[in-house]
């Protein structure tokens, strides 16, 4: 049977619900739960900071993926101490589980990886949604959250959804100023911000070989916004070619399409057609053509990001920049995306011609592309290389923000306004052959096992452990410390938001926040408890996936959960973190209990084990409500066991 380049991926990394390997050559129906075995790992340090903290609390000694990388690439995001004690502890946990890592000022997580980790035919999943950047070079790359990178870092399968499969259908050859950026503004004009959820997209056909890594990178890297599983490009020789420049051959292996495979969807794109494209305000799905645009004013242009900061991208900027000059109501800023590319612009007097034309250099990381150290003036436009424009994200709320390439992006800066690059008269960048500065001095590696047992975790006070994790016991006398009402959200339960986002690793100051709009009261008493259950109504934790809902109040005291209905999502999270969370099976027992309430539950852990309803006793009405528990298989035995990472310990 033929088969795809992420279809045979997935096939040699299936794994049995007992951890085994899965030798099998049918793919799983699509919608699936299948356990993909995970080699290589990356985080970086907004998520990475907690994934460490998680992983201490598994006590295992040492990573067991083949490829674990933790990146600094996000450090403008907190004020005072906390980014340099945040670095200090990201260092001491790589060296003490042996994990590489990657400095700060070495560049961004994604442009990083590919450049010296990412490899064909391999699994990457990470703790940032672009991770599918790495799919450029046939591997298998997912975003996931932080709690299913730490388990994959101890060797666990992930568990996701056979994905349907898109072929992406590449002809012909890209024209002047047309790049790899509008073929992805392309594919999301045609399908949405939502059209990719639960697809794969595969790139093949003879169109491939005329696009680089890099641009088949930036391809990828956008893949998220269409909210698909991921996307892959196959291994070839120009893979092979970008791998011995980054001198590391042996990484590469070839991965092809069969031919005759059959695709769930079909997209036909012909590359010669490809135009400049822009997605505006406030979607990266609002796409149209470059020259529909009226020639509005434009006021700051940045080029960078994981998705547009390749030596390729930032060459064909300074071509355009050179020997011009901004005009005055125009900001530009440059992020490029490595220590690598920033060098080899530095040798080759690139970094001269931005920099003689106006533009700032900004550091190699995140930190424009969410709002940080580069944002545009009110009620203005900026014009991006980024992948994402949501409201605010540029960090000006009433700035308008357009996506478009590097190359348009250039064109609008020097013009002051939309402009399209082929209608500028310059002369076409020419990208010379070149060889990238190979120097690995900003990773520190993996300390060998002697070594790292002798590595204590550097703690500075914004970092504290893990609330304590213990297996699910019987609950008796455990008192209401909340009752609430229909479709609570996560954002009710753990509010987000510049306000908190500091205290993402120090859960004993977030907590402080926890359900602060529903009742600010609450921290206080339940910590003041030490166990509590609390009481929701329909659709209890509703809204986004977030697990700091469920360790928050796990940090109070609370054990179980009753409500009337769940969101799906937040009742596993509940499960993983060790917290019980129960469903009335007649609704209106519900309106039988008050806050301060005293329950009795004194068979749990039988009931539990034994798949059966579990008895609630009220001890001030003396009536008993029967409640089920509303994780099984493998979400059971995480919460009998006192949460994922204990289960995945033992
Ligand atoms: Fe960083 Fe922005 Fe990419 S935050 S990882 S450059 S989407």
């Amino acid at each position: 049977m033929p088969f795809s380049v992420g279809q045979k991926v997935l096939l040699a990394h299936l794994m049995d619900d007992e951890g085994n390997k899965l030798v099998t050559d049918v793919l799983p129906e699509a919608g699936t739960t299948i356990n993909l075995r995970i080699t290589d790992t990356l985080t970086q340090d907004a998520t990475g900071t907690f994934a460490y903290i998680e992983f201490e609390a598994m006590k295992v000694d040492r990573v067991k993926a083949e490829r674990c990388v933790s990146y600094v690439d996000h450090q403008l995001m907190q004020a005072d101490f906390k980014n340099a004690d945040d670095h200090d502890f990201l260092r001491s946990c790589a060296a003490k589980f042996g994990i590489k890592l990657s400095r700060a000022g070495n560049g961004i997580c994604h442009q990083v990886h590919l450049e010296r980790f990412a490899r064909p035919g391999k699994t990457l999943i990470g703790s940032d949604s672009h991770t599918p950047t790495a799919g450029g070079v046939g591997q298998i790359a997912l975003g996931a959250g932080g709690l299913n990178v730490t388990l994959a870092m101890a060797g666990q399968a992930f568990p996701m959804k056979m994905p349907k499969f898109v072929g992406v259908h590449l002809t012909g050859k890209l024209n002047e100023w047309c790049t790899a950026k509008d073929v992805i503004l392309e594919i999301l004009r045609r399908d949405g911000v939502r059209g990719g959820k639960g697809f794969l997209y595969e790139y093949y056909g003879e169109g491939v070989k005329n696009l680089s890594v890099p641009q088949r990178a930036t391809i990828t890297n956008m893949g998220t916004e269409l909210g698909a599983t991921t996307s892959i490009f196959p291994s070839d020789e120009a893979t092979k070619e970008f791998m011995i420049k980054q001198e590391r051959e042996e990484d590469w292996c070839e991965m092809t399409c069969d031919e005759g495979v059959k695709w769930d969807r079909e997209i036909e794109i012909n590359l010669a057609d490809i135009v400049p494209m822009v997605a505006k305000p406030h979607s990266p799905g609002n796409v149209c053509r470059m020259d529909e645009l009226e020639p509005e004013k434009v006021n700051q242009v940045v080029v960078g990001s994981c998705t547009n900061s390749s030596y390729e991208d930032l060459m064909a900027v300074a071509s355009m920049l050179k020997g011009k000059t901004l005009p005055p109501h125009v900001s530009m800023g440059i992020l490029p995306g490595s220590r690598q590319v920033l060098s080899l612009l530095a040798r080759n007097g690139a970094l001269a011609d931005m920099v003689g034309a106006g533009c700032r250099i900004l550091e190699s990381g995140c930190g424009g592309c969410i709002g940080l150290g580069f944002s545009p003036r009110s009620d203005s436009i900026t014009v991006r290389t980024f992948n994402r424009n949501f409201h605010g994200r540029c960090g000006t709320k009433s700035a308008g923000n357009y996506l478009v390439s590097p190359e348009t992006a250039t064109a609008c800066a020097l013009k002051g306004c939309f402009t399209d690059p082929r209608t500028l008269g310059l002369d076409v960048p020419v990208i010379p052959e070149y060889k990238p500065v190979v120097d690995d001095s900003m990773i520190i590696p993996a300390l060998p096992p002697k070594e790292s047992e002798k590595v204590e975790i550097i703690r500075g006070p914004n970092i504290k452990p893990m609330p304590t994790l213990q297996p699910v016991s019987d609950l008796t006398d455990i008192e209401v410390s909340l009752y609430t009402g229909d479709d609570i959200t996560t954002d009710d339960i753990m509010m987000a938001g510049a306000k908190v986002l500091p205290f993402r690793s120090n859960i004993p100051e977030l907590a402080k926040f926890c359900f602060n709009p529903v009742d600010p009261t609450f921290p206080e008493r339940a910590l003041a408890l030490g166990r509590s259950v609390v009481i929701g109504g329909f659709n209890y934790g509703q809204g986004s996936s977030r697990e700091h809902a469920a360790i928050a109040p796990l940090h109070l005291g609370v054990r179980a959960v009753i409500a009337k209905t769940y969101a799906r999502i937040h009742a596993e999270n509940l499960a993983a973190w060790g917290i019980v969370p129960l469903e009335f099976l007649n609704k209106d027992d519900y309106a039988d209990i008050k806050r301060d309430d005293h329950l009795d539950m004194p068979n749990l852990v039988e009931q539990l084990n034994a798949g059966k309803n579990v008895q609630v006793t009220n001890k001030r009405t003396g009536n008993t409500y029967e409640c089920e528990c509303v994780v099984s298989g493998r979400g059971l035995d995480q919460l009998m066991a006192g949460g994922a990472l204990l289960q995945a310990a033992q």
